[in-house]
């Protein structure tokens, strides 16, 4: 497949798990494709997997939640491919220190999560979408997560909100860029075998009551996941180029759960 001949695409977070698939997946499908992470060693890796499947990649270094950062690898990236058609919204953080309850929520930590994981996203689309709306082209996936749609089960409230708001922006930007020619729409992960959520497993617990709470937590999800395992980042990844791809033409504003039916509605 070629869905993204001549499409430029920058994808965040391309360092690790979902948006280095989601990198590889839209190179190898033709895109040439900026690979933006605050870890530019694993954002090289990426470039190198990409090209292992034939596709093209440039890796960038930036903190997503450093507004002047974004615009400055936005120019970067322009400068050196050409115009962002396509955006992945995809760097994260974890936030598995809030879950003990707000009363364990410091302003630094609320602050970091939020900053990362909403205030991040919102800079790069305010830093492409006018772009794109006058060319008249354009698709923007953002990466919520089951935690957006009800409640995280393996990070605090910090990491609800902040993936809550994330559709917020998806569905405020469709209506408003909708009209100009360019798509905004969220996939929302369940489990995704990455180091994310590794970080929540048992063998990382702190101590052993701690273990204890992540086993039962573990358990409890394992219960209610009717596809009996975690997802692969490839088939996120596959979501997410479904959602950026003609495919999807008339799809915008949407939340899709791509979590094997652990929360339906
Ligand atoms: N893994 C899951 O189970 C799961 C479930 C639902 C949603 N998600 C979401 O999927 C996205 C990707 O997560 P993942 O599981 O691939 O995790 P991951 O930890 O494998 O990858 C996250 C990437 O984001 C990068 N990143 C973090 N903060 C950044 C910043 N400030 N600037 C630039 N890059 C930054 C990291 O360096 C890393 O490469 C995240 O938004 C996450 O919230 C993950």
């Amino acid at each position: 497949m070629s869905r993204f001949h001549g499409r430029i695409a920058l994808v965040t977070g391309a360092a690790s798990g979902i948006g280095r698939a989601t990198a590889v997946r839209l190179a190898s499908e033709g895109a040439l494709v900026a690979a933006v992470d605050r870890d530019v060693e694993g954002a090289e890796e990426t470039v190198s997997a990409a090209k292992s499947a034939d596709g093209e990649c440039i890796a960038v270094c930036c903190d997503v939640s450093d507004s002047r950062a974004v615009a400055d690898a936005v120019a970067e990236i322009e400068g050196k491919l050409g115009a962002v058609d396509t955006l992945a919204n995809v760097a994260g953080v974890g936030d598995t220190a809030g879950m003990e309850g707000i009363e364990g929520i410091d302003d630094e930590r609320w602050r970091f999560v939020l900053d990362v994981n909403l205030s991040g996203p919102m800079y790069l689309c305010r830093a492409l979408l006018p772009g794109m709306a006058e060319r008249g082209r354009g698709a923007v996936v953002n990466v919520s997560s089951l935690a957006g749609r009800s409640k995280s089960a393996n990070g605090g409230l910090a990491y609800t909100a902040s993936k809550s708001g994330l559709l917020g922006l998806t569905r405020h930007l469709a209506f408003d860029y909708g009209p100009r020619g360019v798509r905004v729409n969220a996939i929302c992960p369940g489990g995704v075998d990455t180091p994310m959520i590794r970080a929540g497993g048992v063998d990382q617990a702190l101590s052993d009551e701690e273990a204890n709470a992540r086993m039962e937590r573990i358990q409890a999800y394992s219960y209610f996941m009717p596809i009996k395992r975690l997802s692969s980042p490839e088939e996120q990844a596959s979501a997410i180029a479904f959602l950026a791809s003609e495919d999807a033409s008339y799809i915008n504003g949407v939340a899709l759960d791509v979590n094997g039916g652990l929360f339906m509605a």
